[in-house]
C-alpha cells in the first residue's frame, strides 16, 4: 500500500446542479486552499461532472452508448467535462498547487460501462514528482457500446486498486451519507440492505449516491475503505483527523 491520497470531489459541490454548466468559484477556491495547505504528499484529485457534463450525457444518451454517425454527444460532453476539469486545474495551480488534467477519454477504455484498461503508470510518474494529478468523470470509449460514461466514482475505484492507494475520500454537499436524515457512520455490504439511502434529485447518469455506494464496496472488497464527507471536512480528512462522515468499509476492517 501506498502513502498516496485520492480526493474525489463530487459534481454538486463544485457546480450548481440546476443550471446548465454553472461552476462554483466559492467552494473551488475553498477546496484549493484546503488541497494547498494540507501539505500531503502525493494526492491525486478526482471530480464528477455535476452540470458541466450530466446534462449533455443524458442528451446524447450516452448512459446506453453511441452509434456510428451519432458522435456529437462524445464531443459534446468530454468539452463540457473538460472545460470544468481547467477550472480546477485553474483554482489548484491559483494557491500554488502543481495540478495538471488528466482525461479518461485518453487513456482509458471500457466494455459495457466499466473500464478494462485505465493507464495509470503517469499517475504515478506524476506523483513522484510532486504533481497532483486531476481526473475526472468522462466520456469514454466502449468495446460494446461505442462510447459511455465513466463516472468519477468508478475512476476512483480502479486507479486506487491499481495504484494500492489506502486513503481515498470523497468530498460531498451532504456530511456523509444519510439514512432517514442522520449520518451512517459506518457502511459495509451486509449493513445495506437495511438503509433508506435516497436518490440525487439533479440529472445524474451514474447512480446518484447508491451508485457511489456501490463503486465503494466493491473497492472494499478489495481491501481498501473510504470516507464520504462533507466539503467543508477536506482540510480534516486530508490532515488525517476526524470527518464526521461515513466510513465505507470491508466486513473485516
Ligand atoms: C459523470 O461523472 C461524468 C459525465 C457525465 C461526463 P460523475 O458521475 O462522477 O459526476 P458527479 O459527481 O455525479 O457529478
Amino acid at each position: 500500500m501506498s502513502d498516496w491520497v485520492i480526493l474525489k470531489l463530487g459534481g454538486s459541490i463544485l457546480t450548481d446542479k440546476s443550471a446548465d454548466c454553472a461552476i462554483n468559484r466559492e467552494s473551488l477556491d475553498t477546496i484549493a486552499a484546503a488541497v494547498a495547505g494540507a501539505g500531503t504528499d502525493g494526492i491525486i484529485i478526482v471530480h464528477g461532472a455535476g452540470s458541466c457534463g450530466h446534462p449533455e450525457a443524458k442528451r446524447y444518451h450516452l448512459d446506453v452508448g453511441a452509434e456510428s454517425g451519432k458522435t456529437d454527444g462524445i464531443y459534446v460532453t468530454h468539452r463540457a467535462v473538460s472545460g470544468l476539469n481547467d477550472a480546477v486545474v485553474t483554482a489548484l495551480r491559483e494557491k500554488g498547487v502543481a495540478a495538471i488534467g488528466v482525461h479518461p477519454l485518453h487513456v482509458g477504455v471500457a466494455d459495457n460501462g466499466r473500464l478494462v484498461a485505465f493507464e495509470s503508470r503517469h499517475l504515478e510518474q506524476m506523483l513522484r514528482l510532486g504533481m497532483v494529478p486531476v481526473i475526472h468523470g468522462d466520456v469514454v470509449m466502449d468495446l460494446s457500446r461505442g462510447a459511455c460514461i465513466v463516472s468519477g466514482d468508478q475512476l476512483v475505484r480502479y486507479v486506487a486498486a491499481a495504484l494500492k492507494i489506502r486513503r481515498v475520500g470523497l468530498a460531498t454537499d451532504v456530511p456523509g451519507v444519510l439514512d432517514e436524515g442522520r449520518v451512517v457512520p459506518v457502511i459495509t455490504r451486509r449493513m445495506l440492505e437495511s438503509l433508506h439511502i435516497g436518490d440525487s434529485k439533479h440529472t445524474d447518469v451514474t447512480g446518484g449516491m447508491r451508485g457511489k455506494i456501490d463503486e465503494l464496496l466493491g473497492l472494499a472488497d478489495a481491501g481498501i475503505g473510504s470516507d464520504i464527507f462533507h466539503v467543508s471536512r477536506v482540510a480534516d480528512f486530508l490532515a488525517g483527523a476526524a470527518h464526521g462522515g461515513t466510513r465505507v468499509r470491508g466486513e473485516e476492517e
